[in-house]
């Protein structure tokens, strides 16, 4: 089997959307693992940190991707922003397919994310100063966890997508 497409990236990248765009050009299922955890948990992810707190979320993330180490179909998978800041998350991507960062600045991705209150890390403080505090922090775990990286500023859904796939064929 080829491997799967794991997206990383930091909250408003583009995955989501950018999943959405290869899974329909390339004919493979689709899973954003926000989406996922949420259906099995049968709540919104700001009700799981809150009652159950952020380690409880990430041992989530790191089940959903054992399990997808073994599933049988090749899939495009939106993963949840926080997903490579654990070694064990990046070896489960890496031991199963490609693993390709969309980046973005602070200023686009507070474009992006500004008017959802969906994320519980922003929504103490959405400002482009935490945004860009938080993006210095996780970017070495987001490059050292891909094997190839995307610009999406200023881009289309459609032309991050064919760099995508103009590179991993
Ligand atoms: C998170 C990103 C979110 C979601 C959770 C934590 C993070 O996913 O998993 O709020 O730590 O960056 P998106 O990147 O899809 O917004």
């Amino acid at each position: 089997m080829a491997g799967h497409i794991f997206l990383i990236g930091f909250m408003g990248a583009g995955k989501t959307s950018v999943a959405q765009a290869l899974s329909g050009a390339c004919h493979l299922r689709l899973m954003e693992m926000d989406e996922e955890i949420e259906k099995r948990e049968e709540r919104p992810i700001s009700r799981i940190f809150e009652e159950d707190g952020e380690p409880y979320f990430r041992d989530l993330e790191t089940r959903l991707l054992k399990e997808l180490g073994t599933a049988e179909q090749r899939t495009v998978i939106s993963c949840g922003g926080g997903v490579p800041l654990r070694r064990e998350n990046v070896s489960l991507m890496r031991g199963s397919g490609t693993v390709v960062f969309l980046s973005a600045g602070p200023e686009t991705i507070y474009a992006r994310v500004k008017d959802a209150h969906t994320r519980p890390l922003l929504e103490e403080d959405m400002s482009i100063k935490h945004i860009r505090e938080l993006l210095l922090q996780r970017l070495p775990a987001y490059q050292a966890a891909a094997d190839l990286t995307v610009p999406t500023d200023h881009r289309s859904v459609e032309e991050i997508c064919a760099d995508i796939l103009s590179q991993i064929g």
